[in-house]
């Protein structure tokens, strides 16, 4: 079947790291579907990088900014939607990405995510000595709630995006 004629949105959770980014920009493509990113969408709000955020406001208060992004982002039609590793957190998050599209869970090991985020300087939770062990701590924190929210698993780290997409565009 033609996967361009199926509507409604698709929700990308999983880790940072995980490919939410990439794979949604080529998913949303390849779907005919308009991609959208809620980190993206609080930086061009905020007019601020979200390290500046963290810095003055905490966690909390960018997990405050991204909830009330996340209840606005999910009002959109025919969307891909990247959210922040982190937006899983929260029970009421978790309840509003479920009720408004398709969840997918882009599931990596700690070594590949490891491998894609060791240079990365705008990630606050990431500026640490030991970047293996903050990601195993992460990934052992969070892991049951990606796949808590998820219709639908798919390990990132099997093979190229291209041909990670058209799996997922089948599994939908
Ligand atoms: C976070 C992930 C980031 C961003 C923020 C916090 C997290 O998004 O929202 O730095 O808690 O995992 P990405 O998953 O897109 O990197």
């Amino acid at each position: 079947h033609d996967i361009k004629f199926l509507q409604g949105n698709i929700i990308l959770v999983g880790m940072m790291g995980a490919g939410k980014t990439t794979i949604g920009k080529l998913l949303a493509n390849y779907m005919g579907k308009t991609f959208i990113d809620s980190d993206h969408e609080i930086q061009q709000r905020t007019g601020v990088k979200i390290p500046l955020i963290f810095e003055i406001e905490g966690e909390a208060g960018f997990r405050r900014r991204e909830t009330e992004v996340l209840h606005e982002l999910v009002q959109a039609e025919n969307v891909v939607l990247a959210t922040g590793g982190g937006a899983v957190l929260s029970a009421e998050n978790r309840a509003l990405l479920r009720q408004h599209g398709i969840v997918v869970y882009l599931s990596a090991s700690v070594n590949e995510l490891q491998r894609r985020t060791r240079t990365d300087k705008n990630r606050p939770l990431l500026q640490t000595e030991d970047l293996h062990a903050r990601l195993t701590e992460l990934h052992a924190q969070r892991d049951a709630l990606y796949r808590e929210v998820a219709h639908i698993i798919i390990d990132s780290g099997k093979q190229g995006v291209r041909s990670l997409v058209q799996r997922l565009a089948r599994k939908l």
